[in-house]
């Protein structure tokens, strides 16, 4: 599996056998990512919650991409539906499968609503994603949220991801010492963290955050990735 980091909660997953998954596709808006979104073309498009910084750009790359599948809450389904795109509505603790993929939306405590609209509307409830591969590897994309303990019981001790992808950023998320207790809770192999220094108001050292993580689970490592840089698992 090849992981990129697109900046924000944007990340690229692909699979062995080539299956393009973009989770939460904020291109053109999200000051972290030099993309266009003319310049990705993903078979799969994950969305966590219905806020701006992370349903982003999901239309118009549809449009783009009339393959394309989007894999989300019921009620952002229905939204995306209504904009003719190919979207599947699930709902936590559902799996799917996508070609050699299994895709799980698991909780997050956060909110969501399309805050882009002058309503805002509701958009369903936050969400969260388990990906496992055709070798079992799995990662975890935790979306927006802020500390819970089914980190623990349910993430950790049922789902056991291997690489984590948390965010740090605080003010909408958790910071970087609940990331660090997220990261002992679920205890994957690799932690990776996101939503961090896109914008000024999440401003954090990603440093601090892997010293924390070296003291609370000293066996997991962490992965500052770089922006558009390729990681393979
Ligand atoms: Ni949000
Ligand atoms: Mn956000």
């Amino acid at each position: 599996m090849k992981l990129k980091w697109l900046g924000h909660s944007a990340f690229e997953l692909v699979s062995d056998n080539g299956l393009d998954i973009i989770v939460d596709p904020f291109i053109q808006a999200n000051p972290a990512c030099p993309l266009n979104v003319n310049d990705i073309h993903p078979d799969v498009i994950c969305i966590t919650h219905g806020h701006s910084d992370h349903f982003g750009d999901v239309v118009e790359i549809a449009r783009n991409n009339p393959n394309l599948v989007v894999v989300t809450n019921y009620e952002i389904s229905i939204h995306l539906q209504r904009e003719g795109v190919n979207s599947v509505g699930i709902n936590c603790g559902a799996e799917i499968t996508i070609n050699d993929v299994k895709i799980r939306m698991l909780d997050a405590k956060h909110s969501s609503s399309l805050d882009f609209d002058i309503n805002i509307p509701y958009a369903g409830n936050p969400g969260s994603f388990l990906f496992t591969f055709e070798n079992d590897l799995k990662v975890f994309h935790a979306g927006d949220t802020g500390l819970f303990s089914d980190m623990k019981f349910v993430i950790g001790e049922v789902y056991k991801p291997d690489i984590a992808i948390l965010p740090i950023g605080n003010i909408f998320t958790m910071n970087p010492t609940e990331a660090s207790i997220a990261t002992s809770w679920i205890s994957p192999k690799v932690v990776i963290p996101m939503h961090y220094n896109s914008f000024p108001s999440i401003r954090q050292d990603p440093d601090e955050f892997k010293r924390e993580v070296e003291s609370r689970a000293p066996d997991c490592e962490t992965l500052i990735a770089e922006v558009l840089r390729t990681y393979e698992f």
